[in-house]
């Protein structure tokens, strides 16, 4: 890529990351944690406070959360509006150590404002040495830096709760976090309603947006999650099975020993081997109920079989040579599907399935 091209992307990148969470989904996750703030100093590492709820939540919530400080750090701030330090263009961070003077508002005299020599990163050691004060961490980070945002977390040994895309979670640097119990969804999740963010003005058109009678944009983002390593009730609760298993309805896959479930609600509450279910399963996963034994998707699968090169027929009846058969968990059918894609390896037909998640239940029948 050259340098032009690269710097674009970075561009978009960065502008892609410019959406701001509203304070009612703070509100309706941040109840479900009440007490892990107990006598806790939580960082902001993304938020600057002109813009962010998370301020606003947790300056006013400090006394009934009962936190010891709050910090909150604005990357490369452009003007100081807010608290008019006369100061323009500098990073600057925020500390909070409660009401004073028993309006219960964070006045600003109470409000401490500090300079960041650097831009603010996340990954700066000026940051970095306010992570280390940190017990929690809140924010919801920029998408694109997500996989080094969790790794800085996890490296630094915080607890967490932070948004993010769904789909993070098959990368291979979340992965291995998410199969062994490190991190897991929060209680508002993808499957129990859309999150929409607050974006500027310039912000790109694209689908999924909105806009309010005052003209503010929003941006739905149908696959975004709450990330957390802070226990909940919710992923305590028992997902009610009631379908019995049949081979009909439950094909084997044909490249890993699991059978394929559509939908986490109707795993069967007969089969005590390995079931495929798609990602959205996390936002129902107890970990005293199943275990998650691996993910069916390249390169991070371990399939049982590796296909040669394949036909693809694609839903429009074009066909192509192809290696994608081996992305994720296949199924050999009798008969091609009408209107979908394909694939044919030695005369017999195969579909292929989104990424899943292996899945055993825990209890076993007799
Ligand atoms: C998705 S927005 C969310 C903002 C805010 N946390 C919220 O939820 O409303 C991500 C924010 O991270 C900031 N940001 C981008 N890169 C950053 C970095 N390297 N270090 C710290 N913050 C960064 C962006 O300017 C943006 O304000």
């Amino acid at each position: 890529m050259t340098a032009k091209r690269q710097s674009l992307g970075d561009a978009k990148a960065a502008k892609d990351d410019e959406f701001y969470t509203q304070l009612s989904d703070i509100e309706k996750e941040l109840r479900h944690y009440r007490k892990h703030f107990k006598g806790k100093v939580v960082y902001l590492n993304c938020d600057d406070p002109r813009e962010s709820e998370f301020f606003h939540y947790f300056s006013y919530n400090f006394e009934k959360l009962g936190l010891k400080k709050l910090i909150a750090a604005c990357y490369k701030s452009k003007d100081m509006d807010l608290f008019s330090t006369g100061d323009s263009e500098r990073a600057i961070y925020l500390e909070y150590e409660g009401d004073k003077d028993g309006d219960k508002i964070p006045g600003r005299d109470e409000i401490e404002v500090q300079h960041f020599d650097g831009d603010g990163d996340f990954r700066s050691p000026e940051s970095i040495t306010l992570l280390e004060q940190a017990d929690i961490v809140v924010t919801n980070p920029p998408f694109s830096l997500f996989r080094e945002y969790i790794a800085q977390l996890i490296e630094h040994n915080k607890k967490f709760l932070v948004i993010g895309n769904m789909n993070a979670v098959t990368y291979k640097e979340i992965w291995p976090h998410i199969q062994h119990d490190r991190i897991w969804l929060g209680v508002t999740r993808a499957g129990t309603g859309q999150m929409w963010f607050r974006i500027k003005d310039d912000f790109p058109v694209k689908s999924g947006q909105r806009t309010d009678e005052n003209g503010q944009r929003y941006q739905t983002i149908g696959s975004s999650a709450w990330f957390t390593n802070l226990d909940h009730s919710k992923r305590h609760e028992d997902l009610t099975l009631f379908k019995a298993y049949n081979a009909a309805d439950y094909p084997m896959y044909d490249n890993y020993d699991a059978i394929e479930v559509s939908k986490a609600v109707d795993i069967p509450l007969d089969w005590d081997g390995v079931m495929g279910v798609p990602i959205t399963f996390l936002g129902k996963y107890n970990p005293d109920q199943f275990d998650i034994v691996g993910i069916a998707k390249a390169p991070l699968g371990k399939p049982s079989k590796v296909y040669p090169q394949q036909t693809q027929v694609s839903a429009k009846g074009v066909r192509s040579k192809v290696t994608k058969l081996n992305d994720g968990p296949a199924l050999k059918v009798e008969t091609p599907p009408i209107g979908k894609t394909y694939y044919e390896v030695d005369g017999a037909t195969y579909i292929q399935m989104y990424a899943r998640i292996l899945i055993r239940r825990k209890e076993v029948t007799s």
